[in-house]
């Protein structure tokens, strides 16, 4: 991982990794992971992540993930890449193209990407995560794209001018952001981001930086996590949570769980397990200020792409999807962009049963 290209001899074209019909990566493993003693587990199958050594294994469990694939669900440890045909379309890479993927998480789409940019192109992939970035960065060389081809930089999407223009970049020619956390962060108890597995209550995309959920909401002001509340996942019990919730030292995950449905104790189960998530997702956009994050993003988006430029954009809630449609529109009223998507394109039956966590998300594109 680094800020500056290195020039070393071009890497032959890889072969892609998912076919348009069916968007599962087959994960490569990290060169060099250290041998580890198996996690002991009780019953038939593992629960914890800890216990899932095996799907995080693939070169030796291969069986395994494909099982755990075929049952809709996520490998431990790795992330499966939505909408991939649809985003290789709207973003139409080609050899001797520049890319950036300004959310390289696994690198699912990154490795698609790469494998129609070579020979002769390039893509540059950013991510705020300093633990699972190293990993990506090993599994693409691994994959066969050396520094030539691929740049991995940890930078928040942000500072993506700054990126270009440290690496003498001056524009790319097809950007793709896919909005959030991966499958690696929600499923990692260590990281605290989700109300299923109890863990620090930390959120932090990067946790070596600001503050830990935990901190954010042991300082925040009853009225300021109302309104983060209404805004960042319009939580209909924004007033009783926020007044409520503020102020309080929560530790863990299952401790803030229990705070929740302590408020909203008079719910039905599935209502109150919907608001338990809300609450998460607030919190979680407020600990990493991703709305700020994606408004500078779509700011900066045309000034770094070359003429005939393509920008694709995939979120996950209201709040994400608002910000791209109304920026994009802006774009083409003024005449920065010459077209846009005009519906949203969402996962079809076939990806959402396959994945479910593709359910929510919707994909917009620009073109400069
Ligand atoms: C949904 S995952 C991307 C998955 C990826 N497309 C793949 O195929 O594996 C989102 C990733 O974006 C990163 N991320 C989210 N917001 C970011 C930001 N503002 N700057 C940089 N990285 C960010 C997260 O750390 C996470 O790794």
């Amino acid at each position: 991982m680094n800020s500056e290209p290195e020039p070393i001899p071009a890497a032959p074209a890889p072969e892609p990794v998912a076919s348009s019909t069916s968007p599962v990566p087959v994960p490569v493993p990290v060169p060099g992971t250290p041998h580890r003693r198996r996690p002991r587990y009780s019953g038939k199958n593992p629960r914890r992540f800890e216990e899932k050594y095996k799907e995080r294994d693939p070169s030796r469990y291969g069986d395994v993930v494909a099982k755990v694939l075929a049952s809709g669900k996520t490998p431990a440890g790795t992330h499966r890449p939505i909408l991939v045909a649809e985003i290789l379309e709207v973003l139409a890479p080609k050899p001797g193209e520049c890319a950036v993927d300004c959310t390289l998480g696994y690198g699912g789409h990154a490795q698609e990407l790469l494998a129609r940019l070579v020979p002769g192109g390039r893509l540059i992939g950013l991510d705020a995560d300093p633990v699972e970035l190293p990993k990506t960065e090993a599994r693409l060389r691994g994959a066969g794209y050396g520094p030539d081809v691929f740049t991995a930089v940890r930078s928040n999407f942000a500072g993506l001018p700054k990126v270009l223009a440290g690496l003498g970049v001056k524009g790319a020619d097809l950007v793709l952001a896919d909005l959030g956390v991966s499958s690696m962060q929600l499923d990692d108890p260590v990281r605290g981001f989700t109300a299923k597995f109890s863990g620090p209550l930390d959120m932090r995309m990067n946790p070596g930086r600001g503050q830990s959920a935990s901190a954010f909401l042991a300082a925040v002001k009853p009225a300021e996590l109302v309104r983060l509340l209404a805004e960042y996942s319009d939580e209909p019990r924004a007033d009783v949570l926020g007044e409520s919730l503020a102020g309080r030292k929560v530790a863990t995950t299952q401790e803030l769980v229990e705070e929740i449905r302590e408020v909203v104790g008079d719910m039905a189960r599935d209502e109150r397990e919907t608001t338990v998530r809300r609450v998460f997702q607030a919190l979680r956009i407020a600990v990493n200020d991703e709305f700020s994050a994606l408004d500078t993003l779509l700011r900066q988006l045309p000034a770094c792409l070359n003429p005939g430029g393509r920008v694709a954009v995939l979120t996950f809630h209201s709040g994400e999807d608002r910000r791209v449609k109304r920026a994009f529109s802006a774009g083409l009223e003024a005449g920065i962009y010459s077209s846009i998507a005009e519906e949203v394109l969402r996962p079809g039956p076939e990806e959402r049963r396959a994945n479910p966590r593709s359910s929510s998300a919707k994909l917009r594109w620009a073109v400069v």
